[in-house]
């Protein structure tokens, strides 16, 4: 076998190969490698057992099979299943070198068993169980073969009408940072050789997440504060996690694709940051230079991503077909190609693939962990996490657990199987999800489920349009009639899970379709309504807010959605879960977030005259904020106490509050901090969060909550262009959410 033989020729070319560090394995086998071997590993296909099978016949699939056994590919993704990456790596493993391929895929909430969408996971605010979760996807993923994972998506928005906002963390850099670190250790563990931990990928660098009025791919214009204080600390902080990749992007960002960037790729992030990993360009992202006007051709796409640092060309072909040719021009150097192929065979290496190509082809352990139990644990621990309670009135829940009570359950997604799993699941199979129906069936004798209405009028699917309904009412009378019988309504009503993600925009955020209109008709036949909203962004439900009692947040939860919803419902789960992004009152307020600047004319207090920053038809606030979350404990805050009212620049100080359980379940709160930089340099928001804390207490139970205070949590992109946080006077909040009030100030001194 080729392999074998690479390794037998390092192993006597250098008699103690396998002593030598991975820096010197890389420079040995670049030291074999013709520049057209270089250019194959740069490259990257997508599988296509859509043809044929992995091991295609004729056409355009087998030219890809000749490529990959004459060294022309480095890299494959969407191959997935032991069988089918054992036929491509031994494809690879025939070319003159035999380097393994490196297999990727989106693994972005779960394998085949699906967690929550990550922006569902990243309302639990519970770093523990994030890793864990991308710990778990790992595992089922890297024993189907896979050992690259194109998460986490770490761009921040503010823009809810984008549908990738469900990829992400939300709104906040400081949450969205630590959230990246807990699944980048999550995917990558401790160790990358190990059979069950893959790389992972920081994406989509950068600025992916300001694309102008939320419609996704388009151009993105921001200032130099929004850049460097905003969109890069999620990746900065990628970078220290250890990130083994990162991956580009479609925008361009003030003025140059990201794609073509030497400027965010060579200068900052391999330059400046020290980040020694590859980069991927996103699907034709190089090739996309040419429609956004940056390019003149493929050709030219190649050298300038190239040369602005972009190592491996995901289905462009642009390298494959012309890199060599520019490196013969003299057009771009053998340096850039040198550096490129140094990091993406280091990653290879990293990965154990260089010692065993079939590392992650193991039959038994493929039957062994997929679908698991302790895939569906987990994935129902995170699911039951990721529940925000946004309102309940006359505590309508919990429901009662007994047989008195009658409940209509209600709404297109009640008993779906399939839109709980949400979009980005390619290897979670349709209707495999828990429904709502399910899981409540657990509990109740007395249930009268009426679909109410059809959401769709077509099957979606990944690549296609969702229809939405938009003219038949005719379950509108039996779900009336089961409302009108029942004590308590259930209504399961939001988006298809396909109506977010990749190239789902939305210029209207309501309920789509017949279902705000089915939901007041039910309303005037019973008012005692549970509303269990589905949907991969924040919603606008100003209507719903004001009448319904009871809104439970549930977002598309993944493969176990039902149980968890069921169980929360009932109350054996106390839902502690925060919004890590704004719903706003009304799709004109956006873009939207709670750590907005201040403006010149914050407001004009007491005057009935309009020249203040504000809307004349709605109010600036929004309808739940940041950091919202409610639970079936009540919690009270004390005084804010500080050590101190000076923060020297060697030092720290200390703010603490006592938290208690006044209810009368035990039940956890996420305590914030806020802290507002009163002057600076360059303006700062009104709010920024700059700690957390998720405790847990037994009804009556107090505990004193303690946040270290030091200069570098002040620290931000000065008009110096400098990372450091200036002298002057803060205000520090601490409360349940971002809209707190409570404050103290300190001053930073010399
Ligand atoms: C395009 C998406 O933008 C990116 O996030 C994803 O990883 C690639 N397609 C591969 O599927």
């Amino acid at each position: 076998m080729k392999f074998l033989q690479l390794v037998s020729l390092l192993f006597f070319a250098t008699i103690s190969f396998a002593q030598q560090s991975i820096s010197e394995k890389v420079d040995s086998v670049l030291s074999l490698m013709t520049l057209e071997e270089k250019v194959g590993q740069m490259t990257q296909y997508n599988g296509f057992w859509d043809v044929t099978g992995p091991v295609p016949k004729e056409g355009d699939a087998s030219e890809k099979y000749n490529h990959l056994r004459s060294g022309k590919v480095g890299s494959m993704l969407n191959v997935r299943g032991v069988e089918d990456v054992r036929k491509v790596q031994e494809l690879a493993l025939q070319s003159r070198l035999g380097i393994p391929l490196i297999i990727g895929f989106d693994v972005i909430h779960g394998y085949e068993t699906i967690s929550p969408i990550p922006l569902a996971e990243s309302a639990s605010w519970d770093l523990d169980a994030i890793k864990l979760s991308a710990e778990m996807a790992a595992k089922e993923a890297a024993a189907a073969g896979i050992n690259w994972t194109f998460a986490p998506m770490v761009d921040i928005s503010r823009d809810a009408r984008w549908g990738r906002v469900m990829e992400g963390a939300g709104e906040d850099p400081y949450l969205g940072s630590l959230i990246a670190k807990a699944r980048i250790n999550g995917f990558q563990g401790n160790d990358l050789s190990e059979p069950h931990t893959i790389a992972a990928t920081a994406k989509h660098f950068a600025g992916y997440g300001f694309a102008i009025a939320g419609r996704d791919y388009n151009t993105v214009d921001v200032g130099t504060s929004t850049l460097y204080n905003q969109i890069l600390p999620p990746f900065k902080a990628s970078v220290d996690a250890g990130v083994r990749t990162f991956m580009n992007g479609f925008n361009e960002l003030n003025g140059i694709p990201v794609t073509g960037s030497k400027k965010l790729q060579r200068d900052l992030l391999k330059q400046d940051w020290n980040f020694d990993g590859f980069i991927v360009s996103d699907w034709g992202s190089i090739k996309e230079m040419i429609a956004h006007g940056y390019a003149k051709n493929n050709k030219h796409a190649a050298e300038l991503a190239a040369k602005a640092g972009s190592d491996m060309d995901m289905e462009s072909y642009a390298y494959r077909n012309h890199l060599t040719d520019l490196v013969k021009e003299g057009k771009v150097s053998e340096e850039v190609i040198d550096d490129a192929v140094s990091r993406i065979l280091r990653v290879k290496f990293e990965l154990g693939l260089f010692d065993d190509p079939y590392r992650y082809c193991d039959e038994d352990r493929e039957r062994n962990v997929t679908g698991s139990e302790q895939m569906h644990e987990a994935a129902l621990d995170m699911a039951k996490k990721s529940i925000v309670l946004l309102k309940n009135e006359y505590q309508l829940l919990p429901l009662e657990k007994t047989n008195q009570t009658t409940i209509a359950l209600i709404g297109p997604l009640a008993a779906d199987k399939t839109s709980p799993l949400g979009s980005w699941r390619i290897a979670g199979e349709d209707g495999t999800a828990i429904s709502v129906l399910e899981g409540m069936q657990e509990y109740a004798n007395q249930l009268n489920y009426e679909k109410g209405v059809e959401l769709t009028t077509n099957q979606p699917s990944f690549q296609r349009e969702v229809h939405i309904n938009e003219t038949d009412t005719t379950g509108f009378a039996a779900a009336k009639t089961a409302a009108a019988e029942s004590d308590v309504v259930v209504m399961v009503l939001g988006e298809h899970g396909f109506q977010s993600g990749e190239g789902r925009s939305r210029t209207e955020l309501d309920l789509p379709g017949l279902q705000q209109q089915l939901l007041e008709e039910v309303y005037n036949v019973n008012k005692n309504i549970v509303l269990v909203l589905m949907n991969g962004r924040p919603l606008v439900i100003p209507w719903a807010a004001e009448h319904i009692p009871a809104i439970v947040e549930a977002w598309h939860l993944g493969t176990q959605s039902g149980h968890a919803i069921a169980q929360v419902l009932y109350g054996d789960y106390n839902p502690s879960g925060k919004l890590p992004m704004t719903f706003p009152k009304s799709v004109g307020q956006l873009p939207m977030s709670y750590n907005y600047k201040a403006t010149g004319r914050p407001d004009l207090p007491g005057e009935d005259i309009v020249f203040w920053s504000h809307y004349i038809d709605e109010g600036n606030e929004p309808l739940y904020p940041f950091g919202y979350g409610l639970s079936y404990s009540q919690f009270s805050y004390g005084d804010i106490n500080l050590t101190a009212n000076e923060l020297k620049f060697d030092g720290e100080i200390t703010a603490s509050v006592s938290l208690t359980n006044t209810g009368e379940v035990k039940g956890k709160e996420v305590v914030q901090l806020y802290i507002q930089d009163m002057y600076a340099s360059r303006t700062r928001p009104i709010k920024e969060l700059k700690g957390f804390e998720l405790v847990e207490l037994a009804p009556g139970e107090q505990q004193q909550i303690r946040f270290t205070i030091t200069p570098d949590l002040l620290a931000f992109y000065t008009a110096n262009e400098t990372w450091e946080a200036e002298p002057g006077e803060f205000k520090l909040f601490i409360g349940t959410d971002s809209s707190t009030k409570q404050s103290v100030t300190f001053n930073l001194v010399k």
